[in-house]
C-alpha cells in the first residue's frame, strides 16, 4: 500500500490576496475515495475562484473521497461536511486525518446515496452541495440524484455543484435533472478557469454544473 502526500496550492490574485495550500493524503490503491481525481482539482479551483460566495457558507460534499474542495471551501471559512459511502470507512478515516492535518474542523461522516439513514434527516440546511467525479458509475446516477434532489427540497434555495467527465454528451443528465424536478443553472467547461499549470497535468472532457430545484416542477406537482 502506497501512502503518499499532495500539496494542492491555490493562488491569490492581488497584493493583499493570500493564498492558501491544502495537503492531502492519497493511497494509491483499489479504492476511488483514496485519490486525487481531476475533477476534484478543477471543483476545487472554482471553490477558490468563488471564495467570497462561500464564506460563511455551510457547504455539503457528497462521495468527498480525498475532500479537495470541502477542504478549500472551508479553508475560506465555510462551515463545512464531508460525506462518502457509510461503507467506506477507510476513506471516512482518511477524510478525518486529512482534516486534522489542514487543522480544519469539519464535520465527517458516511452518506450513502440513495439511503435514508437518520444522520441524513439531522443535516443542517446546506447553502451547496459539492459533489467532483460522482456522476462516473451511471447504475448509481439514480441514487445520487435522489439524494440531491431530497437535500435540495430541505433546503430550496441551495445549489448542487458538480464536474464531471462528459464521456457521452450532457444528455443523460439532462433527462435525470427532469426525472427528478432538477434544473441546470450554469454550465462551463472545466478547463476553461484552470491556471494553466494545473490543466497542463489534466487531460479529458471536464464540465462543470450547477444545479437547482425546478420550482416549475415543484408547483406542477402539487396541483396534481
Ligand atoms: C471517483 S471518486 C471521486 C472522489 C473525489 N470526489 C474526487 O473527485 O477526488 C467517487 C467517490 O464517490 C464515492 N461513492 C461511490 N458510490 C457512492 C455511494 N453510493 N454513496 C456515497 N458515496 C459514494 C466513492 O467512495 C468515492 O469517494
Amino acid at each position: 500500500m502506497t501512502t503518499t502526500i499532495s500539496q494542492h496550492d491555490f493562488v491569490g490574485d492581488g497584493d493583499s490576496e493570500t493564498s492558501i495550500s491544502v495537503t492531502v493524503i492519497e493511497n494509491m490503491k483499489e479504492e476511488y475515495g483514496l485519490f486525487v481525481w481531476p475533477c476534484s482539482v478543477i471543483l476545487a479551483e472554482y471553490v477558490w475562484q468563488h471564495r467570497s460566495r462561500f464564506r460563511d457558507s455551510t457547504i455539503l460534499e457528497l462521495g468527498a473521497g480525498t475532500s479537495l474542495p470541502g477542504l478549500v471551501a472551508a479553508k475560506v471559512g465555510a462551515n463545512v461536511t464531508l460525506t462518502d459511502a457509510s461503507s467506506k470507512a477507510e476513506v471516512l478515516e482518511n477524510m478525518r486525518n486529512v482534516c486534522e492535518l489542514n487543522k480544519l474542523c469539519c464535520n465527517v461522516m458516511g452518506l450513502t446515496w440513495g439511503m435514508w439513514d437518520a444522520s441524513i434527516f439531522d443535516l443542517r440546511p446546506n447553502n451547496i452541495i459539492l459533489g467532483a467525479d460522482v456522476l462516473y458509475d451511471s447504475s448509481a446516477f439514480d441514487d445520487l440524484f435522489a439524494t440531491v434532489s431530497f437535500l435540495l427540497q430541505s433546503s430550496p434555495d441551495a445549489v448542487f455543484i458538480t464536474t464531471y467527465h462528459n464521456r457521452s454528451g450532457h444528455h443523460l443528465i439532462e433527462f435525470l435533472m427532469v426525472k427528478w424536478g432538477l434544473k441546470c443553472v450554469k454550465i462551463l467547461d472545466g478547463f476553461s478557469f484552470l491556471p494553466p499549470r494545473k490543466a497542463s497535468a489534466l487531460s479529458g472532457n471536464i464540465q462543470l454544473v450547477e444545479i437547482v430545484l425546478n420550482s416549475a416542477y415543484e408547483t406542477r406537482s402539487q396541483e396534481t
